[in-house]
């Protein structure tokens, strides 16, 4: 099966759900002819692919383009076996559930004061007041990373998804975006300047026992910061989009908030943050008796698995109480599956239940879709929000 549309136009990348559909409808492995590559459109697929690392392989790189995937060589993200293992394993006690506990209270009430105050102006931009609060708090402390440093934090990890694309003009402008970053983290991380106790330090430590070679050390780091940023915020613009546009749901959840874990799963789920990322075969092989050759890239596309009609019912219907949304694969699958979904839960659930308890209703207005190669998110979701009478009480 071949497919000659481009998925990575600006048209395509602002609404492409009908054409992941028709690109499902192709067949399980379909080969891209605008990127010349292999893609996996389905769920079965994609969950197999990414669960069958020794296969579909990292370290050759998990972008679009060569450029990315020599820059991100030897990261978590793009590495395989034992590197890849200890890489983890060096990050790793900063993301555990034991970690996020003791992290939990200052999270939730992040959350809890934000809300407070966005309520007190009644119309606010979900995105740019609220979304982003927690991730630009929270993941940058986590890591260490110098107050002084944080301004660019959100242009360089939007240029670091853009150039993790096919290498279009949106990929050629962000390449200088992603040099800065490396720069400033090398520069960083040479000069003594991430905090102390923080992942960054972790990773510094790790280096001068002889356990990661200094180059290792910048990458690593941008590792941990880029892909936490715009993944979270997108997650959390879409929630709260979603529910203040289906306001049965929203009803659902303020009667039961039991459900709200399972409420940003399934936003998750439908709003995909990470549209794909592709896998490298190591030696010739089928999937679902299609043939693919040794060292063929394939794309595994999560936005559209994540609407597979074959695995959900009602695919494109926004329901918090789907009995099968933790089967979503927008945090990935497997080994490479994401180091930060216990954090990147806890920002939005903690979110999710501030706006649970403050608020009676949420009226959108209109959104602006981002545009980036492979962050599907809204720029701005203005909102409008009712207090519930004890938030009203407390805040005259
Ligand atoms: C809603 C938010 C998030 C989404 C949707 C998301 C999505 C993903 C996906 C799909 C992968 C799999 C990559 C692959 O299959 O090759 C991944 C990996 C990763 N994520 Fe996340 N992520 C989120 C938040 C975070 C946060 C908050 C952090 C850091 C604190 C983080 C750090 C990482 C790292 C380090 C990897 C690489 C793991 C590996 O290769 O072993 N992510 N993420």
């Amino acid at each position: 099966m071949s497919g000659s549309l481009d998925f990575w136009t600006d048209e395509v990348l602002l609404d492409p759900h009908p054409h992941y559909r028709a690109l499902r409808d192709l067949g399980p492995v379909v080969w891209l002819d605008a990127q010349q590559m292999y893609a996996v459109p389905r769920y079965t697929e994609a969950r197999a692919v990414l669960g069958d690392a020794g296969t579909f392989c990292s370290g050759q790189g998990v972008g679009l383009n060569d450029m990315v995937n020599g820059i991100g060589a030897g990261t978590t993200l793009m590495s395989d076996g034992q590197l890849h293992a200890h890489l983890r394993s060096v990050i790793g006690p900063g993301l555990t559930p034991r970690a996020l506990r003791s992290m939990r209270g200052t999270v939730e009430q992040l959350a809890a004061e934000r809300v407070a105050r966005l309520i007190q102006q009644g119309s606010f931009d979900a995105v740019a007041d609220l979304a982003r609060a927690l991730p630009l708090t929270v993941v940058p402390d986590l890591v260490g990373w110098p107050a002084g440093g944080r301004e660019h934090l959100l242009e360089w990890a939007g240029a670091a998804f853009d150039l993790l694309g096919p290498m279009n003009a949106r990929a050629q402008r962000a390449g200088p975006k992603v040099q800065e970053m490396l720069e400033f983290a090398a520069r960083t991380a040479a000069d003594g300047s991430l905090l102390p106790g923080g992942l960054g330090a972790a990773i510094l430590e790790a280096a001068r026992h002889g356990e990661l070679q200094p180059a290792q050390v910048p990458p690593l780091i941008v590792d941990y910061i880029a892909p936490s940023l715009d993944t979270t915020i997108s997650a959390i613009g879409s929630a709260i989009w979603l529910l203040a546009t289906h306001p049965d749901q929203w009803a659902a959840l303020k009667a039961d908030p039991a459900l709200i874990p399972n409420a940003f799963n399934e936003a998750v789920r439908l709003e995909s943050p990470i549209r794909a990322f592709s896998r490298v075969t190591t030696s010739d092989t089928q999937l679902e008796g299609y043939d693919i050759p040794a060292g063929a890239r394939v794309i595994v596309l999560y936005a559209s698995a994540n609407r597979d009609e074959r695995e959900f019912g009602r695919p494109d219907d926004f329901d918090v109480s789907r009995t099968n949304a933790s089967a979503q694969l927008g945090f990935g699958y497997g080994t490479h599956g994401c180091a930060g979904q216990g954090l990147a839960r806890l920002e939005g659930q903690a979110v999710l239940q501030a706006l649970v308890d403050q608020v009676e209703a949420i009226e959108p207005g209109r959104p602006v879709r981002a545009l980036n190669n492979l962050i599907n998110a809204w720029a701005s979701v203005p909102v409008t929000v009712h207090p519930t009478r004890h938030a009203a009480a407390a805040g005259a």
